[in-house]
């Protein structure tokens, strides 16, 4: 398995808070089966404001705490430095100074919980045009998209794939979070899966309980899909397949009319 989301790198962000918690969680990552670690911490504006430097040095010296354990303990697993990044006006600033892309290309994008931008596909399209790839972060929990799914058609059906949190799915972030979630599966909306792990106890990896749960409820080629296959492409900057998809909301039956105006 490839986690592609996670909070491991120490000290950077709200995740791993120093090098002994990143110890753990990588310990859990390779007991989990996990053979490939895409750590992304969060990038936000305020991270930057002064300047990129030192997000930077913070960024290198988390790295190398990171190589050092793995060589130490000689942990089975490899891993690859990018970011979260939450959607902002430094946009640019960011992709010219950081190495925030995986693959060279596909940059994983998370927006406010509360609000997203009403000029999105536009945003989506200027990132677009710099031959950039966003990767919806954990769209399933984003207030304004739980409210109206049909919100998110468009930017994957600009070729956005979407990456949803496991702890979703399995029910632990909140049944709002864990109704679009299945909703996103239901209409072959999803493309990814990551553990969003910031530590061992609220937020914890869940990568195998995700990929036992995708198995028994998709079979074990879809799980694999969202778990290895597609993640494996977005490392090497390769193209994954995000076909149209249709979020709009299911049609009533002739039942629940007639329940509604019986209500009314
Ligand atoms: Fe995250």
């Amino acid at each position: 398995m490839i986690d592609i989301h996670n909070h491991m790198l120490p000290a950077v962000d709200d995740g791993a808070k120093n090098v002994d918690m990143a110890l753990s969680m990588l310990q859990e990552a390779v007991r989990q089966g996990v053979e490939h670690l895409v750590l992304t911490p969060h990038l936000y504006e305020a991270d930057i404001i002064k300047g990129t430097g030192d997000w930077k040095s913070k960024i290198e010296a988390g790295k190398r705490n990171i190589l050092a354990l793995l060589s130490e303990h000689n942990l089975p697993v490899k891993v690859t430095v990018a970011a979260e990044v939450r959607y902002q006006d430094m946009l640019p600033i960011i992709l010219e100074e950081l190495d925030v892309l995986i693959g060279d290309k596909y940059l994983l994008l998370e927006f406010a919980f509360h609000s997203v931008p009403n000029n999105l596909e536009r945003i989506i399209y200027d990132i677009t045009r710099k031959g950039v790839i966003p990767i919806i972060a954990h769209p399933e929990r984003i207030k304004p998209w739980q409210q109206d799914p049909q919100r998110l058609e468009e930017l994957i059906n600009m070729g956005c794939p979407t990456q949803v949190d496991i702890g979703s799915f399995l029910g632990t972030l909140g049944p709002n979070t864990e109704k679009l979630a299945n909703f996103l599966f239901d209409r072959d909306a999803v493309h990814l899966v990551g553990s969003d792990s910031h530590n061992l106890e609220s937020r914890p990896l869940y990568s195998k309980p995700g990929y036992d749960w995708l198995t028994e409820r998709y079979g074990i080629e879809y799980a694999d899909m969202l778990l290895s296959v597609n993640p494996g492409k977005i490392l090497k900057g390769e193209a994954v397949e995000v076909y149209p998809v249709d979020l709009s909301p299911p049609k009533s039956s002739w039942k629940d009319k007639l329940l509604n105006i019986i209500k009314s």
